[in-house]
Protein backbone atom coordinates (compact mmCIF):
# COMPACT_ATOMS: atom_id res chain seq x y z
CA UNK A 1 0.00 0.00 0.00
CA UNK A 2 2.28 3.10 -1.16
CA UNK A 3 0.98 6.73 -2.59
CA UNK A 4 3.42 6.63 -5.27
CA UNK A 5 2.99 5.85 -9.01
CA UNK A 6 0.58 7.45 -11.38
CA UNK A 7 -1.63 9.06 -8.58
CA UNK A 8 -1.70 9.13 -4.87
CA UNK A 9 -4.38 7.61 -3.95
CA UNK A 10 -4.78 9.27 0.01
CA UNK A 11 -6.72 12.38 0.01
CA UNK A 12 -4.30 13.68 2.45
CA UNK A 13 -3.00 17.09 1.52
CA UNK A 14 -6.02 17.68 -0.92
CA UNK A 15 -8.52 18.18 1.12
CA UNK A 16 -9.94 17.54 4.59
CA UNK A 17 -12.86 15.10 6.16
CA UNK A 18 -15.92 16.60 7.43
CA UNK A 19 -15.46 19.01 10.49
CA UNK A 20 -11.80 20.04 9.41
CA UNK A 21 -12.84 20.92 6.24
CA UNK A 22 -11.23 23.95 4.30
CA UNK A 23 -13.56 27.41 3.28
CA UNK A 24 -16.15 26.60 1.17
CA UNK A 25 -15.98 22.92 0.70
CA UNK A 26 -18.98 20.89 1.02
CA UNK A 27 -19.84 19.08 4.77
CA UNK A 28 -21.09 15.26 5.15
CA UNK A 29 -23.61 15.10 7.69
CA UNK A 30 -23.40 12.26 9.80
CA UNK A 31 -24.46 10.50 12.64
CA UNK A 32 -22.29 11.30 15.43
CA UNK A 33 -23.43 7.97 18.24
CA UNK A 34 -21.78 5.02 18.49
CA UNK A 35 -18.86 5.88 20.08
CA UNK A 36 -17.12 5.66 23.43
CA UNK A 37 -15.27 7.95 25.53
CA UNK A 38 -12.79 10.36 24.83
CA UNK A 39 -9.79 8.24 26.31
CA UNK A 40 -11.13 5.31 24.31
CA UNK A 41 -11.49 7.07 21.48
CA UNK A 42 -7.71 8.25 21.25
CA UNK A 43 -6.56 4.75 21.98
CA UNK A 44 -8.81 3.52 19.11
CA UNK A 45 -7.36 6.19 17.16
CA UNK A 46 -3.95 4.82 18.01
CA UNK A 47 -4.93 1.42 17.40
CA UNK A 48 -5.79 2.64 13.75
CA UNK A 49 -2.74 4.32 13.04
CA UNK A 50 -0.94 0.91 14.29
CA UNK A 51 -2.33 -1.29 11.82
CA UNK A 52 -2.41 1.06 8.85
CA UNK A 53 1.13 1.33 9.30
CA UNK A 54 1.91 -2.21 9.30
CA UNK A 55 -0.27 -2.79 6.65
CA UNK A 56 2.31 -0.69 4.79
CA UNK A 57 -0.02 3.03 4.84
CA UNK A 58 2.36 5.97 4.39
CA UNK A 59 0.17 8.13 5.90
CA UNK A 60 -1.51 6.12 8.76
CA UNK A 61 -1.87 8.74 11.53
CA UNK A 62 -3.52 11.10 8.83
CA UNK A 63 -5.69 8.20 7.54
CA UNK A 64 -6.52 6.88 10.97
CA UNK A 65 -7.85 10.34 11.54
CA UNK A 66 -9.95 10.45 8.27
CA UNK A 67 -11.80 7.02 9.24
CA UNK A 68 -12.14 8.14 12.65
CA UNK A 69 -13.74 11.41 11.53
CA UNK A 70 -16.06 9.70 9.09
CA UNK A 71 -17.18 6.60 10.55
CA UNK A 72 -20.21 6.74 12.83
CA UNK A 73 -19.20 4.55 15.68
CA UNK A 74 -16.30 1.92 17.08
CA UNK A 75 -17.74 -1.10 15.00
CA UNK A 76 -17.94 0.49 11.72
CA UNK A 77 -14.58 1.93 12.18
CA UNK A 78 -13.00 -1.42 12.60
CA UNK A 79 -14.69 -2.16 9.33
CA UNK A 80 -13.43 0.68 7.65
CA UNK A 81 -9.65 -0.38 8.81
CA UNK A 82 -9.95 -3.57 7.93
CA UNK A 83 -11.60 -2.79 4.41
CA UNK A 84 -8.10 -0.13 3.86
CA UNK A 85 -6.09 -2.79 5.52
CA UNK A 86 -6.61 -5.14 2.88
CA UNK A 87 -5.35 -2.03 0.00
CA UNK A 88 -8.60 -0.83 -0.61
CA UNK A 89 -8.34 3.18 -1.64
CA UNK A 90 -9.39 5.13 1.36
CA UNK A 91 -11.35 7.07 -1.09
CA UNK A 92 -13.57 4.14 -1.53
CA UNK A 93 -13.66 2.92 1.86
CA UNK A 94 -15.15 6.39 3.08
CA UNK A 95 -17.19 6.79 0.39
CA UNK A 96 -15.86 10.34 -1.20
CA UNK A 97 -13.18 12.01 -2.72
CA UNK A 98 -12.20 15.52 -2.83
CA UNK A 99 -11.92 17.57 -5.93
CA UNK A 100 -11.60 21.10 -5.62
CA UNK A 101 -14.15 22.86 -3.40
CA UNK A 102 -16.17 18.92 -4.24
CA UNK A 103 -17.34 16.34 -3.02
CA UNK A 104 -17.83 13.44 -4.78
CA UNK A 105 -19.52 10.19 -4.14
CA UNK A 106 -16.68 7.20 -5.38
CA UNK A 107 -16.51 3.11 -4.28
CA UNK A 108 -15.88 0.20 -5.92
CA UNK A 109 -15.29 0.04 -9.82
CA UNK A 110 -15.19 3.85 -10.22
CA UNK A 111 -11.09 5.53 -10.91
CA UNK A 112 -10.80 7.73 -8.05
CA UNK A 113 -10.12 11.40 -9.10
CA UNK A 114 -6.89 13.00 -8.35
CA UNK A 115 -5.65 16.24 -7.04
CA UNK A 116 -3.13 16.82 -10.12
CA UNK A 117 -6.01 16.40 -12.34
CA UNK A 118 -7.58 19.89 -10.49
CA UNK A 119 -5.38 21.77 -12.37
CA UNK A 120 -6.89 20.54 -15.83
CA UNK A 121 -10.37 21.33 -14.52
CA UNK A 122 -9.31 24.93 -13.27
CA UNK A 123 -8.16 25.67 -16.68
CA UNK A 124 -11.02 24.39 -18.35
CA UNK A 125 -13.79 26.42 -16.19
CA UNK A 126 -11.45 29.55 -16.81
CA UNK A 127 -11.71 28.97 -21.04
CA UNK A 128 -15.50 27.90 -20.50
CA UNK A 129 -15.74 31.34 -18.47
CA UNK A 130 -14.07 33.34 -21.07
CA UNK A 131 -16.56 31.96 -24.17
CA UNK A 132 -19.60 33.78 -25.34
CA UNK A 133 -22.87 32.42 -24.05
CA UNK A 134 -24.31 29.78 -24.54
CA UNK A 135 -21.31 28.22 -22.55
CA UNK A 136 -20.78 24.19 -23.05
CA UNK A 137 -18.63 21.94 -21.57
CA UNK A 138 -18.13 18.38 -21.61
CA UNK A 139 -15.86 15.85 -20.31
CA UNK A 140 -15.40 12.26 -22.07
CA UNK A 141 -14.04 9.78 -20.10
CA UNK A 142 -15.97 11.00 -17.01
CA UNK A 143 -15.30 8.35 -14.56
CA UNK A 144 -16.93 9.57 -11.13
CA UNK A 145 -17.88 13.29 -13.26
CA UNK A 146 -15.12 14.81 -11.42
CA UNK A 147 -14.10 17.54 -14.31
CA UNK A 148 -17.10 17.64 -15.63
CA UNK A 149 -19.03 18.36 -11.74
CA UNK A 150 -15.97 21.12 -11.17
CA UNK A 151 -17.07 22.71 -14.19
CA UNK A 152 -20.73 22.87 -13.54
CA UNK A 153 -19.95 24.22 -10.59
CA UNK A 154 -17.39 26.81 -11.68
CA UNK A 155 -19.37 27.96 -14.30
CA UNK A 156 -23.08 28.31 -13.24
CA UNK A 157 -25.15 28.36 -16.43
CA UNK A 158 -22.84 26.86 -18.96
CA UNK A 159 -24.09 23.38 -20.16
CA UNK A 160 -22.16 20.51 -19.59
CA UNK A 161 -22.09 17.36 -20.47
CA UNK A 162 -20.14 14.17 -19.53
CA UNK A 163 -20.03 10.49 -21.55
CA UNK A 164 -18.25 7.85 -20.21
CA UNK A 165 -18.17 3.44 -21.06
CA UNK A 166 -18.31 1.42 -18.00
CA UNK A 167 -21.10 0.72 -16.03
CA UNK A 168 -19.43 0.45 -12.82
CA UNK A 169 -18.23 3.78 -12.55
CA UNK A 170 -21.42 5.07 -14.30
CA UNK A 171 -23.56 4.10 -11.41
CA UNK A 172 -21.02 6.19 -9.21
CA UNK A 173 -21.32 8.95 -12.02
CA UNK A 174 -25.01 9.36 -11.92
CA UNK A 175 -25.34 11.02 -8.47
CA UNK A 176 -22.20 13.09 -8.89
CA UNK A 177 -23.85 14.35 -11.87
CA UNK A 178 -27.52 14.66 -10.61
CA UNK A 179 -26.26 16.98 -7.86
CA UNK A 180 -24.06 19.31 -9.75
CA UNK A 181 -26.33 19.67 -12.86
CA UNK A 182 -24.31 17.71 -15.37
CA UNK A 183 -25.97 16.04 -18.35
CA UNK A 184 -24.00 12.31 -18.10
CA UNK A 185 -24.16 10.05 -21.48
CA UNK A 186 -23.45 6.13 -21.30
CA UNK A 187 -21.39 5.35 -24.26
CA UNK A 188 -17.31 5.79 -26.21
CA UNK A 189 -16.07 8.68 -25.98
CA UNK A 190 -18.08 11.46 -27.83
CA UNK A 191 -20.29 8.79 -29.60
CA UNK A 192 -23.40 9.50 -27.26
CA UNK A 193 -22.81 13.49 -28.06
CA UNK A 194 -26.58 15.07 -29.12
CA UNK A 195 -25.30 16.03 -32.82
CA UNK A 196 -26.99 19.59 -32.69
CA UNK A 197 -23.33 20.04 -30.48
CA UNK A 198 -20.99 20.26 -33.57
CA UNK A 199 -18.69 23.31 -33.71
CA UNK A 200 -20.53 24.29 -30.25
CA UNK A 201 -18.24 22.88 -27.68
CA UNK A 202 -16.33 25.43 -25.82
CA UNK A 203 -14.19 23.42 -23.97
CA UNK A 204 -13.94 19.23 -24.65
CA UNK A 205 -12.04 17.58 -21.45
CA UNK A 206 -10.51 14.37 -21.40
CA UNK A 207 -8.82 12.79 -18.64
CA UNK A 208 -8.62 9.38 -20.60
CA UNK A 209 -6.15 6.25 -19.66
CA UNK A 210 -3.12 6.76 -20.22
CA UNK A 211 -1.09 4.13 -18.64
CA UNK A 212 0.82 2.12 -21.25
CA UNK A 213 -0.25 -1.51 -20.89
CA UNK A 214 3.14 -2.68 -19.71
CA UNK A 215 3.97 -0.20 -16.93
CA UNK A 216 -0.07 -1.47 -15.19
CA UNK A 217 2.25 -4.13 -12.98
CA UNK A 218 4.36 -1.24 -11.81
CA UNK A 219 1.35 0.52 -10.54
CA UNK A 220 0.94 0.68 -6.43
CA UNK A 221 -1.06 -2.15 -5.57
CA UNK A 222 -4.16 0.20 -4.50
CA UNK A 223 -4.62 0.99 -7.78
CA UNK A 224 -3.63 -1.54 -9.97
CA UNK A 225 -6.17 -4.37 -7.56
CA UNK A 226 -8.68 -1.65 -7.03
CA UNK A 227 -9.14 0.43 -10.08
CA UNK A 228 -10.64 -0.24 -12.99
CA UNK A 229 -8.64 -1.38 -15.86
CA UNK A 230 -10.56 0.20 -18.02
CA UNK A 231 -10.16 3.28 -16.64
CA UNK A 232 -6.15 3.08 -16.71
CA UNK A 233 -5.05 0.65 -19.56
CA UNK A 234 -4.12 2.86 -22.40
CA UNK A 235 -2.76 0.71 -24.78
CA UNK A 236 1.25 -0.25 -25.43
CA UNK A 237 2.11 3.49 -25.49
CA UNK A 238 -0.77 5.36 -23.08
CA UNK A 239 -2.11 7.13 -26.45
CA UNK A 240 -4.47 4.86 -28.19
CA UNK A 241 -7.48 6.57 -26.33
CA UNK A 242 -6.25 10.13 -27.37
CA UNK A 243 -5.32 8.28 -30.83
CA UNK A 244 -9.04 7.88 -31.14
CA UNK A 245 -10.25 10.76 -29.35
CA UNK A 246 -8.15 13.43 -30.79
CA UNK A 247 -9.15 13.51 -34.53
CA UNK A 248 -13.12 13.67 -33.52
CA UNK A 249 -11.99 16.81 -31.56
CA UNK A 250 -12.39 19.83 -34.23
CA UNK A 251 -15.97 18.45 -35.32
CA UNK A 252 -17.29 19.13 -31.76
CA UNK A 253 -15.17 21.98 -31.05
CA UNK A 254 -16.92 25.52 -31.88
CA UNK A 255 -14.37 27.86 -33.51
CA UNK A 256 -11.86 29.05 -30.64
CA UNK A 257 -12.70 26.42 -28.39
CA UNK A 258 -10.46 24.03 -26.99
CA UNK A 259 -9.39 20.39 -26.01
CA UNK A 260 -7.63 19.53 -22.51
CA UNK A 261 -6.53 16.28 -21.91
CA UNK A 262 -4.49 14.65 -18.97
CA UNK A 263 -1.05 12.86 -19.90
CA UNK A 264 1.53 10.77 -18.59
CA UNK A 265 4.73 13.32 -17.88
CA UNK A 266 7.10 11.47 -20.51
CA UNK A 267 3.90 11.46 -23.79
CA UNK A 268 4.18 15.34 -23.80
CA UNK A 269 5.43 15.32 -27.04
CA UNK A 270 3.71 12.37 -28.80
CA UNK A 271 0.28 13.24 -27.43
CA UNK A 272 0.98 17.03 -28.52
CA UNK A 273 2.10 15.81 -31.88
CA UNK A 274 -1.55 14.12 -31.94
CA UNK A 275 -3.58 17.07 -31.32
CA UNK A 276 -1.16 19.31 -34.23
CA UNK A 277 -2.08 16.44 -36.27
CA UNK A 278 -5.85 16.70 -35.39
CA UNK A 279 -5.31 20.49 -36.97
CA UNK A 280 -5.50 21.83 -33.35
CA UNK A 281 -3.60 25.37 -33.07
CA UNK A 282 -1.87 26.79 -29.54
CA UNK A 283 -0.86 23.24 -28.50
CA UNK A 284 0.74 24.07 -25.42
CA UNK A 285 2.04 21.43 -22.31
CA UNK A 286 1.78 22.83 -18.48
CA UNK A 287 1.99 21.61 -15.38
CA UNK A 288 0.12 19.68 -12.85
CA UNK A 289 0.23 20.78 -9.13
CA UNK A 290 3.36 18.95 -8.99
CA UNK A 291 5.09 20.58 -11.62
CA UNK A 292 5.07 17.48 -14.09
CA UNK A 293 4.11 17.93 -17.93
CA UNK A 294 0.74 16.85 -17.18
CA UNK A 295 -1.92 19.07 -19.21
CA UNK A 296 -1.68 19.10 -22.85
CA UNK A 297 -4.22 21.59 -24.67
CA UNK A 298 -4.51 22.25 -28.19
CA UNK A 299 -7.67 24.93 -29.77
CA UNK A 300 -9.81 24.71 -32.80
CA UNK A 301 -8.31 27.77 -35.28
C1 LIG B 1 -8.36 7.95 -15.96
S1 LIG B 1 -10.08 7.72 -15.72
C2 LIG B 1 -10.56 9.43 -15.54
C3 LIG B 1 -11.87 9.63 -14.84
C4 LIG B 1 -12.22 11.09 -14.57
N1 LIG B 1 -12.27 11.87 -15.79
C5 LIG B 1 -11.25 11.73 -13.62
O1 LIG B 1 -10.46 12.59 -14.02
O2 LIG B 1 -11.27 11.38 -12.43
C6 LIG B 1 -10.62 7.29 -17.33
C7 LIG B 1 -12.09 6.97 -17.47
O3 LIG B 1 -12.36 6.71 -18.85
C8 LIG B 1 -13.30 5.69 -18.97
N2 LIG B 1 -13.19 5.15 -20.33
C9 LIG B 1 -12.25 4.32 -20.83
N3 LIG B 1 -12.44 4.12 -22.13
C10 LIG B 1 -13.53 4.85 -22.48
C11 LIG B 1 -14.21 5.06 -23.71
N4 LIG B 1 -13.80 4.48 -24.84
N5 LIG B 1 -15.29 5.87 -23.71
C12 LIG B 1 -15.71 6.48 -22.57
N6 LIG B 1 -15.10 6.31 -21.37
C13 LIG B 1 -14.02 5.50 -21.33
C14 LIG B 1 -12.93 4.74 -17.87
O4 LIG B 1 -14.02 3.88 -17.54
C15 LIG B 1 -12.58 5.72 -16.75
O5 LIG B 1 -13.71 6.03 -15.98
Amino acid sequence: MTTAGRAPTSPAGAGAPSGRVADGREECSRPSTGWPVLGARRELRAWATRELAAAGCVSAPAEADWLLEEAPGEDALRAMVARRVTGEPLQYVIGWAPFGRLRLGVGPGVFVPRPETEGLADRAAGHLRSASEPRVGVDVCAGSGAIACFLAAEVPGARVLATELDPGALAWAAGNAERYGVELLAGDLDAPLPAELAGRVDVLCANVPYVPSGAIATLPTDVRDHEPLLALDGGPDGLDVLRRLAPRAGHWLAPGGWLLCEIGEDQADAAAALLTAAGLAEVAVHPDLAGRDRVLEGRRP
